[in-house]
């Protein structure tokens, strides 16, 4: 059996979530160490205490250094590693210029393989330990993640990518075969170990009625899985989509009238939401997945984080990778910062960590498994050094207090800030 772990450090756990109690700072309870046995956190409290219940325990001694759960990104797109940061284009026509040429690539099964594996070091470089991805309309890129994932113990969501107009030659399915190859894919992946299946429609301009219904009958034939898609990024899309889908009462309704909208969907971007949309959402319990560093990358807009959290909507974070202009949910946080500030009401630091790991674990409905330190909870990690480069550290140096000595890593940290990850309890970087 392996050896009993006690890590050591400023742990910080979430009692509640920081956007449902007036002083964001109360909802966040700090320890002095966690104890870890068998991929699982068994323990939180004094180190004395966990010294005297752990005897014979390995100690690893983090000093100032915080410990958070792993951050969970709820929607990237890993077959976009390689074309991350393309220049100049918005949604469209990036997704015709850079992105369905890289995307054809992944027919080819080691190729599709060599990226997955590329994707995860980079994330996990970054302390991110669980994502929820889209793959290609190939199966093989779906085989690809889900396998590298269940080499590293990792916990993933992931889908094969449902497009059968709108999309070129070669990288487009049908309704019959999207239906197959993704109940294949559900019967040879979806819970084994930490692997979940997403049913993963791109966005409804490139599916046909014929292929969203066949999907939300497969949702229906499979409802413990999630239902991944694209909602109401930019406005040239939303007016494509009412083209393309007169009978709808909005984009949404592309969805719905499938049967793609119920509790366990997860829609990206969701920006420029009408009213009945929002109100749908948030009847239903649908997830919405704030994206910001696309958002202005891409020059889709600004996420209104206030309006939705304050109307009750469940809320994730991701970087939208490669949309996204990051694999760091460091930066992620900094640049969803900078849109709440550009909306007026500036997140605090809690909200933004809440944002990156419990509350994507929630929108992802895995928050009874990862995304808080707690007992019983999967023992994901990471460990951030707050003092990673001459310019943080010397900010931090000045801090009045616990979260005034986080925020500055939050803002200008990467990579560097990432001391320890571990996935499962093993570490892995
Ligand atoms: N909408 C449909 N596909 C995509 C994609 O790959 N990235 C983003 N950002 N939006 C999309
Ligand atoms: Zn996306």
């Amino acid at each position: 059996m392996e050896q009993d772990l006690i890590l050591t450090g400023r742990v910080l756990s979430f009692a509640a979530s920081p956007f449902a109690v007036s002083s964001p700072e109360a909802a966040v309870e700090q320890h002095e160490a966690l104890g870890l046995r068998g991929g699982k956190i068994i323990a939180l409290g004094s180190k004395a205490a966990l010294v005297k219940a752990l005897p014979g325990a390995q100690i690893v001694d983090h000093g100032e250094r915080v410990i958070l759960p792993g951050f969970v990104d709820s929607h990237v797109h890993y077959p976009q590693t390689a074309m991350i940061a393309s220049w100049g284009k918005r949604l469209i026509d990036w997704l015709n210029t850079y992105t369905f040429p890289e995307e054809m690539r992944f027919g080819d099964a080691a190729y599709a393989a060599r990226i997955a594996a590329r994707y995860l070091d980079l994330t996990t470089a970054c302390g991110t330990t669980t994502v929820a991805s889209y793959c290609t309309i190939h199966p093989e890129s779906a085989e690809a993640l889900f396998t590298e994932a269940q080499a590293r113990g990792q916990r993933l969501v992931a889908g094969k990518t449902c497009m059968d107009r709108n999309a070129p030659e070669g990288l487009r399915d049908s309704a019959q075969s999207a239906y197959d190859d993704s109940a294949a894919l559900i019967a040879r992946w979806h819970g084994v170990d930490r692997l979940s299946y997403a049913i993963t429609p791109r966005f409804s301009p490139t599916s046909t009625p014929e292929q969203l219904e066949a999907l939300g009958a497969l949702w229906a034939a499979n409802p413990d899985c999630l239902m991944q898609t694209h909602l109401s990024e930019q406005l040239d899309e939303i007016e494509w989509v009412r083209g393309l889908f007169p009978e709808a009462r909005d984009y949404l309704d592309t969805y719905e009238r499938y049967g793609l909208l119920g509790k366990g969907a997860v829609f990206g971007h969701a920006i420029h939401l009408e009213q009945r949309e929002k109100d749908r959402l948030r009847e239903v319990g649908a997830s919405l997945i704030h994206c910001p560093t696309s958002n202005t990358f891409i020059g889709s807009g600004l996420f209104d984080m206030g309006g939705l959290m304050a109307a009750g909507h469940r809320i994730g974070l991701a970087t939208d990778t490669g949309g996204g202009s990051s694999f760091s949910m460091l930066r992620t946080m900094a640049a969803a910062y900078e849109v709440s500030q550009l909306r007026g009401l500036p997140l605090h630091a809690t909200q933004l960590l809440w944002l990156a790991t419990q509350g994507s674990a929630a929108a992802l409905r895995l928050e009874d498994k990862i995304g808080n330190l707690a007992v019983g909870m999967e023992a994901d990690l990471v460990v951030l050094d707050l003092a990673s480069t001459p310019a943080i550290a010397q900010r931090a140096a000045e801090a009045r207090d616990l979260w005034d000595a986080v925020f500055p890593t939050l803002m200008m940290g990467d990579d560097r800030a990432i001391a320890e990850v571990r996935i499962a309890g093993r570490k892995v970087v």
